[in-house]
């Protein structure tokens, strides 16, 4: 295991991913299905979250994953994932997904989503992840949103 040091930037955890939108990836309606997406989130998601922690790290919750705009065959699909917030053992990783017609350069925010991603230690038990370094408002204010965001989820845990 690496030594990781205690204190990151968000910018440590930035992941970026393309996919383009296949035929097999699409309903009757030639818009791609959202579990595909949901599993390309998911993915950009972990890499994130271990990129930043060091540590095999897996997906506790999604939470306001929202489909704004549909992706077509043919487009190209831009994912990028970043730690936005980190408790003890846990992070937060904003998603936002963009698709491009790729002909024309025409870019469109399609998805948002924030993962709540939990790091886990050789023996499988939820390990400490380092704090977030944050310098810029626009990272205060996206750690704020986040900390509100799960005490909200928590809170729902309690009560289902
Ligand atoms: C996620 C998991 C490891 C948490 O284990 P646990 O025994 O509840 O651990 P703890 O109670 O110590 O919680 C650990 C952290 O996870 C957070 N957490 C637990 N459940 C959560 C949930 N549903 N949503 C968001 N955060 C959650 C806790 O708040 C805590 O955060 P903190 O350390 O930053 O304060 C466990 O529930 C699990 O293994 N779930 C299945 C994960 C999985 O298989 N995912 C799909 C494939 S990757």
């Amino acid at each position: 295991m690496l030594k990781t040091p205690k204190y990151k930037k968000p910018q440590e955890s930035y992941v970026e991913t393309n996919h383009l939108v296949l035929p097999s990836h699409a309903n009757a309606l030639g818009t791609i299905f959202g579990g595909v997406v949901m599993s390309w989130i998911d993915i950009a998601a972990a890499i994130s979250a271990q990129r930043y922690s060091k540590r095999v790290s897996v997906t506790a919750s999604v939470d306001a994953l929202h489909f704004i705009a549909p992706m077509l065959v043919g487009d190209s699909v831009n994912i990028k994932a970043k730690v936005v917030f980190t408790g003890r053992t846990s992070m937060i990783v904003f998603v936002e997904v963009t698709s491009e017609k790729i002909l024309t350069g025409e870019k469109k925010q399609c998805v948002t989503a924030h993962l709540s991603m939990v790091a886990l230690d050789l023996k499988k038990e939820p390990a400490p992840v380092p704090k977030l370094l944050l310098t810029t408002k626009a990272e205060k204010e996206a750690f704020s949103r986040a900390a509100e965001r799960r005490a909200f989820l928590l809170s729902q845990l309690k009560n289902p």
